[in-house]
């Protein structure tokens, strides 16, 4: 069976095709990790997912997306996130162990909402303030040096989170980014993140990203193949993903996380396909993947397929993988959201 194949291909070396997508938790108190933390990850290795990809971190003190998400915008964060590390690989020495990293951007009720440029964002009522160049350097670097934090947490990698709206996905979309600078190309604000990190660290570097953002005037396929094109050469795995919170607002429901009953299995699948095609670096789908059937028809287009909800529901879903159960209600969504911690709230009474 092709899910547990192992993948190899530049520095990603992942013993079956399984991604846990990153989820945030709402576990970690003060931006510091925590027992709860540590038992979530060390059950989703446990479970035998090959790569797993850690919630959104904030890397900068004033890019917080939502209460209770884990730090690495400082070095007194790396303690506990070494620690989060080591405990899950005495779990399974083989897992591919991944920090997400992320600016919320325009995307939060709790930091000072900032973007490329000042576009309301209708689904939060939120009026973000337009980044100054001085800003934008400066959360660079914030970027270059989490990069280097999760490094010496022995993480065996980053993802630069620039999907779903927050900071790094606003500079990528012509909707949210009407910059007249440099900084008007997004793309050029990673690939000046990856340049620095690469300085000092040869720590492989993933990027999520949206294949389209659903919103009028937003970014589509035609650009993010651009985009995807213009990143192959610097990371080492793409994964294809789509909408924003905004999206929402546009579209009257969750873009991101669908309810697969009414989208259908593996939504953003055919986004990933014409992306794979073309890009030489290894692509991996998102986005309503629940059967094993489907998962395998899908890599034989695609390197490696990811889960977040199905993982929720279940962490040791790989072990007897036939279909997952979960309904897609996004109650665990709504839950952290408000700071609540993550786990399948499917069965409680409302
Ligand atoms: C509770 C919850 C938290 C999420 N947190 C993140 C996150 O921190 N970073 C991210 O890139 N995506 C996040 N997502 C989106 C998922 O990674 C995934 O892209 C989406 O849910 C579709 O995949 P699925 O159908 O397997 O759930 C989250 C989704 C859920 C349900």
């Amino acid at each position: 069976m092709k899910v547990f194949t192992p993948f190899e291909s530049g520095d990603l070396r992942v013993k079956n095709r399984i991604v846990r997508s990153a989820t945030a938790e709402a576990m970690a108190e003060e931006g510091f990790v925590t027992s709860e933390l540590i038992e979530l990850y060390k059950k989703l290795a446990e479970g035998g997912t090959g790569m797993i990809v850690t919630g959104y971190m904030f890397v900068s003190d004033d890019g917080k997306a939502m209460p209770k998400m884990t730090g690495i915008s400082r070095d007194e964060f790396v303690k506990g996130l070494k620690n989060l590390v080591e405990e899950v690989k005495k779990v399974d020495k083989e897992v591919f162990f991944v920090a997400q990293i992320a600016h919320a951007g325009r995307q939060t009720l709790i930091s000072p909402p900032v973007a490329p440029s000042a576009v309301y964002d209708p689904s939060i009522n939120v009026m973000p303030r337009e980044l100054t160049k001085e800003e934008i350097e400066r959360i660079i670097e914030d970027f270059k040096n989490a990069v280097l934090r999760a490094e010496k947490a022995g993480f065996d990698a980053v993802q630069l989170h620039c999907a779903h709206g927050y900071l790094l996905s606003e500079f990528l979309s012509p909707h949210t980014n009407r910059r007249k600078d440099e900084y008007g190309d997004g793309v050029k604000v990673v690939l000046e993140i990856i340049e620095r990190a690469r300085e000092k660290s040869k720590l492989p570097i993933l990027v999520k990203m949206n294949a389209h953002d659903f919103i009028p005037g937003g970014l589509e396929l035609k650009d993010s193949i651009k985009i995807a094109k213009r990143l192959n050469d610097f990371v080492s795995a793409i994964e294809v993903s789509g909408g924003m919170y905004e999206s929402n607002y546009h579209n009257r429901y969750n873009v991101v996380s669908q309810k697969v009953h009414k989208s259908g299995e593996a939504y953003f699948a055919k986004y990933a396909i014409e992306i794979k095609k073309e890009v030489s670096v290894p692509v991996i789908a998102v986005g309503g993947i629940r059967s094993i059937e489907v998962a395998e028809k899908l890599l034989e287009s695609v390197d490696l397929i990811a889960m977040s909800r199905p993982l929720i529901r279940d962490p040791y879903l790989p072990r007897h993988w036939n279909k997952s159960d979960c309904i897609s209600c996004n109650r665990c969504l709504n839950a952290v959201a408000v700071g609540e911690k993550l786990r399948c709230y499917k069965n409680d009474n409302f």
